[in-house]
Protein backbone atom coordinates (compact mmCIF):
# COMPACT_ATOMS: atom_id res chain seq x y z
CA UNK A 1 0.00 0.00 0.00
CA UNK A 2 1.22 3.27 -0.94
CA UNK A 3 0.26 6.87 -0.06
CA UNK A 4 0.74 9.95 1.80
CA UNK A 5 1.81 9.85 5.23
CA UNK A 6 -0.46 12.14 7.21
CA UNK A 7 0.83 15.30 8.47
CA UNK A 8 4.24 15.34 5.98
CA UNK A 9 5.18 17.96 3.99
CA UNK A 10 4.89 17.62 0.18
CA UNK A 11 6.32 19.70 -2.52
CA UNK A 12 9.51 20.47 -3.79
CA UNK A 13 12.90 20.54 -1.76
CA UNK A 14 13.97 23.84 -1.15
CA UNK A 15 17.32 25.15 -0.44
CA UNK A 16 18.54 27.39 2.23
CA UNK A 17 19.08 30.33 -0.23
CA UNK A 18 15.72 29.36 -1.59
CA UNK A 19 14.46 29.80 1.80
CA UNK A 20 16.11 32.12 3.37
CA UNK A 21 17.48 34.31 0.68
CA UNK A 22 21.21 34.66 -0.58
CA UNK A 23 23.28 36.08 1.99
CA UNK A 24 25.71 37.77 -0.16
CA UNK A 25 22.66 39.67 -1.08
CA UNK A 26 22.43 40.86 2.45
CA UNK A 27 26.05 42.29 3.49
CA UNK A 28 25.03 43.51 6.62
CA UNK A 29 24.54 40.48 7.67
CA UNK A 30 28.37 38.90 6.89
CA UNK A 31 30.48 39.46 9.66
CA UNK A 32 33.04 41.71 9.04
CA UNK A 33 36.32 41.13 6.39
CA UNK A 34 39.54 41.41 9.04
CA UNK A 35 42.01 43.98 8.05
CA UNK A 36 45.23 41.54 9.64
CA UNK A 37 45.38 38.28 8.99
CA UNK A 38 45.58 36.21 11.92
CA UNK A 39 46.37 32.36 10.75
CA UNK A 40 49.14 30.49 8.93
CA UNK A 41 47.20 30.15 5.75
CA UNK A 42 46.47 33.80 6.01
CA UNK A 43 50.07 35.19 6.39
CA UNK A 44 51.14 33.27 3.33
CA UNK A 45 48.25 34.99 1.71
CA UNK A 46 49.73 38.01 2.57
CA UNK A 47 53.47 37.21 1.74
CA UNK A 48 51.49 36.21 -1.82
CA UNK A 49 49.81 39.25 -2.20
CA UNK A 50 52.93 41.64 -1.45
CA UNK A 51 55.07 39.04 -3.69
CA UNK A 52 52.97 39.97 -6.76
CA UNK A 53 52.92 43.77 -5.83
CA UNK A 54 56.58 43.98 -7.20
CA UNK A 55 56.17 47.95 -7.15
CA UNK A 56 55.98 47.87 -3.17
CA UNK A 57 59.05 46.28 -2.54
CA UNK A 58 61.53 45.65 -5.60
CA UNK A 59 62.75 49.70 -5.50
CA UNK A 60 63.65 49.20 -1.77
CA UNK A 61 66.09 46.31 -2.21
CA UNK A 62 69.47 46.76 -1.49
CA UNK A 63 73.03 44.65 -1.12
CA UNK A 64 75.26 44.25 0.73
CA UNK A 65 78.70 42.59 0.23
CA UNK A 66 79.38 42.06 3.91
CA UNK A 67 76.26 40.32 5.06
CA UNK A 68 72.71 39.91 4.33
CA UNK A 69 70.81 43.01 4.32
CA UNK A 70 67.23 43.28 5.36
CA UNK A 71 64.62 45.81 5.69
CA UNK A 72 61.21 45.93 7.99
CA UNK A 73 58.65 46.34 5.42
CA UNK A 74 55.93 46.38 7.02
CA UNK A 75 53.98 45.85 10.87
CA UNK A 76 50.75 45.12 11.85
CA UNK A 77 49.02 43.83 15.40
CA UNK A 78 51.19 41.16 16.13
CA UNK A 79 53.45 40.57 13.27
CA UNK A 80 55.96 42.25 11.32
CA UNK A 81 56.77 41.62 7.10
CA UNK A 82 60.77 41.96 6.56
CA UNK A 83 62.94 42.23 2.97
CA UNK A 84 65.88 40.45 2.89
CA UNK A 85 68.55 39.93 0.17
CA UNK A 86 71.20 37.81 -0.31
CA UNK A 87 74.22 37.45 -2.07
CA UNK A 88 75.74 34.77 -3.25
CA UNK A 89 77.26 32.83 -0.34
CA UNK A 90 75.61 34.58 2.46
CA UNK A 91 73.43 33.05 4.88
CA UNK A 92 72.22 32.87 8.19
CA UNK A 93 73.79 29.88 10.39
CA UNK A 94 71.74 27.37 12.07
CA UNK A 95 68.78 29.21 14.03
CA UNK A 96 65.32 28.76 15.39
CA UNK A 97 63.03 32.10 15.52
CA UNK A 98 62.32 31.69 19.42
CA UNK A 99 58.53 31.63 19.97
CA UNK A 100 57.87 33.34 16.42
CA UNK A 101 56.27 31.47 13.73
CA UNK A 102 57.52 32.47 10.22
CA UNK A 103 56.35 32.27 6.33
CA UNK A 104 59.93 32.43 4.36
CA UNK A 105 58.74 33.84 0.80
CA UNK A 106 61.62 33.94 -2.46
CA UNK A 107 60.91 36.26 -4.39
CA UNK A 108 63.84 36.93 -6.70
CA UNK A 109 66.79 34.46 -7.44
CA UNK A 110 67.10 30.87 -5.26
CA UNK A 111 67.45 29.65 -1.67
CA UNK A 112 68.22 26.49 0.15
CA UNK A 113 67.02 25.40 3.50
CA UNK A 114 68.38 23.11 5.31
CA UNK A 115 66.69 21.29 8.20
CA UNK A 116 67.87 18.43 10.02
CA UNK A 117 68.90 16.19 7.12
CA UNK A 118 66.56 17.86 5.07
CA UNK A 119 67.87 20.13 2.27
CA UNK A 120 65.23 21.91 -0.09
CA UNK A 121 65.89 24.19 -2.96
CA UNK A 122 63.04 27.02 -3.05
CA UNK A 123 63.15 29.25 -6.47
CA UNK A 124 60.76 32.10 -6.99
CA UNK A 125 57.36 31.92 -5.50
CA UNK A 126 58.64 29.15 -3.28
CA UNK A 127 57.29 29.31 0.54
CA UNK A 128 58.15 27.92 3.90
CA UNK A 129 56.65 28.14 7.02
CA UNK A 130 58.93 27.27 9.82
CA UNK A 131 57.71 26.45 13.18
CA UNK A 132 58.53 28.23 16.77
CA UNK A 133 61.93 26.59 17.92
CA UNK A 134 62.18 24.59 14.65
CA UNK A 135 65.94 25.24 13.65
CA UNK A 136 67.02 25.52 10.21
CA UNK A 137 69.73 27.59 7.90
CA UNK A 138 69.64 29.31 4.84
CA UNK A 139 71.77 30.25 2.67
CA UNK A 140 71.83 31.40 -0.85
CA UNK A 141 74.19 29.14 -2.69
CA UNK A 142 73.05 30.09 -6.29
CA UNK A 143 75.31 32.38 -8.54
CA UNK A 144 72.68 35.27 -8.45
CA UNK A 145 71.65 37.43 -5.56
CA UNK A 146 68.53 36.36 -3.92
CA UNK A 147 65.44 38.12 -2.24
CA UNK A 148 63.03 37.21 -0.23
CA UNK A 149 60.05 38.28 2.24
CA UNK A 150 59.46 37.14 5.47
CA UNK A 151 56.55 37.42 8.09
CA UNK A 152 57.12 36.59 12.02
CA UNK A 153 54.35 36.42 14.08
CA UNK A 154 54.33 36.83 17.09
CA UNK A 155 57.55 39.29 15.66
CA UNK A 156 60.55 37.97 15.93
CA UNK A 157 62.46 38.79 19.37
CA UNK A 158 65.30 36.25 19.49
CA UNK A 159 66.77 34.41 16.72
CA UNK A 160 69.24 31.44 18.68
CA UNK A 161 72.10 30.67 17.01
CA UNK A 162 72.68 26.78 17.01
CA UNK A 163 76.34 24.96 17.25
CA UNK A 164 77.36 23.35 14.02
CA UNK A 165 75.35 23.57 10.42
CA UNK A 166 72.64 21.98 8.71
CA UNK A 167 70.43 22.51 11.84
CA UNK A 168 72.44 20.77 14.55
CA UNK A 169 70.00 20.86 17.50
CA UNK A 170 71.92 22.19 20.29
CA UNK A 171 71.32 25.50 20.91
CA UNK A 172 75.07 27.88 21.09
CA UNK A 173 73.66 31.21 22.62
CA UNK A 174 70.28 33.34 22.56
CA UNK A 175 71.34 36.61 21.05
CA UNK A 176 69.26 39.87 22.03
CA UNK A 177 67.35 41.73 20.28
CA UNK A 178 68.72 45.45 19.11
CA UNK A 179 66.83 46.40 16.03
CA UNK A 180 68.09 49.33 13.79
CA UNK A 181 66.16 52.38 14.44
CA UNK A 182 64.89 52.58 10.84
CA UNK A 183 64.24 48.93 10.63
CA UNK A 184 66.41 48.22 7.88
CA UNK A 185 70.41 46.86 8.41
CA UNK A 186 72.85 43.52 8.22
CA UNK A 187 71.75 40.18 9.21
CA UNK A 188 74.74 39.09 11.23
CA UNK A 189 77.03 40.29 13.66
CA UNK A 190 77.17 42.15 16.53
CA UNK A 191 74.22 42.36 18.21
CA UNK A 192 71.53 42.67 15.99
CA UNK A 193 68.57 39.93 15.39
CA UNK A 194 69.62 38.47 11.74
CA UNK A 195 66.18 37.71 10.15
CA UNK A 196 65.32 34.44 7.86
FE1 LIG B 1 64.89 31.36 10.03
Amino acid sequence: MTGAVPGALTGPVLSDIQIGGDPLASPHLLPPARRHPATVAEFAGLAHAIAADRGSWAPLVRYDPVSRWYHRLRTGPGYEVWLLSWLPGQGTGAHDHGPSSGVLTVLEGGLTEHSGTARRVLGAGAQRVVAPGRAHEVVNDALVPAVSLHIYFPGLTEMPMHAGARGDAAVLSGVPVCRAATGTGRGSGGRAVGRA
